[in-house]
């Protein structure tokens, strides 16, 4: 008789959202039949590429003794457990083999399986879905419940043939929602960052925007951004053509960019995802067809998050005492609306009703930044 243990320590609700894709590591981290480790969501996981190309995920530990199975060995279809040999199949984590097994043991060994979860590659990341039925099920997984249809794993959009492409990456040292909400602020730009190719502190005026809502999340309207911002104003003198952009942020973690101006394009994504509860990580993945070198962009893009995750390494110290905060009417109100659907995604998932959107219509929101 198979016995399966719960884990007594992930008991408190760090506030994840199951059932989504999140970003695991790049594609680049995975070269032949090496296996390699990320964490999301408070689960460790073990990845790898078949030799045929198939991505996979399952849960960093044996369904066994619970020894990561990163220690094992893979030969680019199988996984073998380094400590008793139990022998998995890497797409399914179906268990194949149990080595000590004598003729006479009936065990089913095909009804083990190790923590497994839905993996697929996408713009140069392992995209993984955390699944809750892949959480219950742990290491023993027959009928680990997965939603009917999976959606497809996030794809940044694209509108010319040929593009540039460039990856950065950022740990914060918060839980995600601060990470999320530091993503959407507006307010901090003046502050945070200033500097001689982006904008100036002087340059802060009002603005207003309009949002709308979308599925799962909102929209900030296709307008004409915002004049004070430097790189736009370089697009709109190469094309002559307005720029027109669009930001949408969606759950359980995605704001997109798509900046347009003529032929021009730009298009940029951040994803914040969750490693641990006191652990978030940005990735963040732009292409475009603007005449513009990625070196250079890169080194615009860095020295930009350095200093959103130098504020948020700050934030943490003064967070760690559980201060009370003060979310305001407008600048705050993104983060405000991020909180509300999350509340009622969760709310809609317990009760098995459609979820209730936050916004009503289409909202004007007014700022200084
Ligand atoms: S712990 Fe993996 S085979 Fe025993
Ligand atoms: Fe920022």
């Amino acid at each position: 008789m198979l016995q399966t243990q719960t884990d007594p320590a992930s008991t408190a609700d760090p506030g994840f959202l199951w059932d989504f894709w999140y970003p695991a590591l790049r594609s680049s981290e995975i070269r032949s039949n090496n296996l390699a480790t990320a964490m999301l969501l408070e689960v460790p996981l073990v990845l790898g590429r078949t030799s045929e190309g198939q991505a996979f995920a399952m849960r960093d530990s044996c369904p066994h003794r619970g020894i990561p199975l990163s220690y094992g060995h893979f030969d680019g279809k199988v996984l073998e457990c380094s400590y008793h040999g139990w022998r998995f199949d890497a797409c399914s984590a179906q268990c194949l083999e149990i080595p000590s097994l004598v003729s006479q043991d009936n065990l089913k060994v095909e009804r083990i399986f190790a923590g497994h979860y839905p993996c697929e590659e996408r713009d140069g990341y392992l995209w993984v879905y955390m699944s809750s039925g892949g959480r219950r099920a742990a290491g023993n997984a027959p009928g680990a419940r997965l939603p009917e249809q999976i959606p497809a794993a996030p794809a940044l959009a694209v509108f010319s043939e040929k593009y540039k492409l460039t990856h950065l990456t950022c740990d914060l040292p918060s839980h995600v929602d601060q990470g999320i909400i530091g993503l959407m602020d507006p307010a901090h730009g003046p502050f945070v960052h200033q500097s001689w190719f982006w904008r100036k502190r002087a340059s802060i005026h009002e603005k207003q925007k309009q949002f709308e809502p979308i599925p799962n999340g909102f929209r900030m309207s296709p307008h004409s951004p915002s004049s004070n911002s430097a790189p736009y104003q370089l697009l709109k003198k190469i094309t002559g053509e307005p720029v027109t952009t669009t930001i949408d942020f969606v759950l359980p973690n995605l704001r997109t960019e798509i900046d347009r101006s003529g032929k021009l394009w730009f298009s940029s994504r951040a994803a914040i995802t969750p490693v641990r509860r006191d652990l978030c990580r940005i990735d963040f993945v732009a292409a475009w067809n603007i005449p513009f070198p990625a070196a250079l962009f890169r080194i615009f893009g860095e020295k930009f998050l350095k200093q959103d995750q130098q504020t948020m390494i700050r934030q943490a110290e003064g967070l760690k005492y559980k201060p009370q905060l003060t979310l305001i009417d407008d600048a705050d109100r993104q983060a405000k609306w991020y909180f509300a659907l999350k509340a009622n995604l969760l709310e809609s998932r317990r009760t098995g009703t459609s979820m209730v959107h936050p916004m009503t219509g289409p909202v004007t929101l007014r700022w200084r930044s």
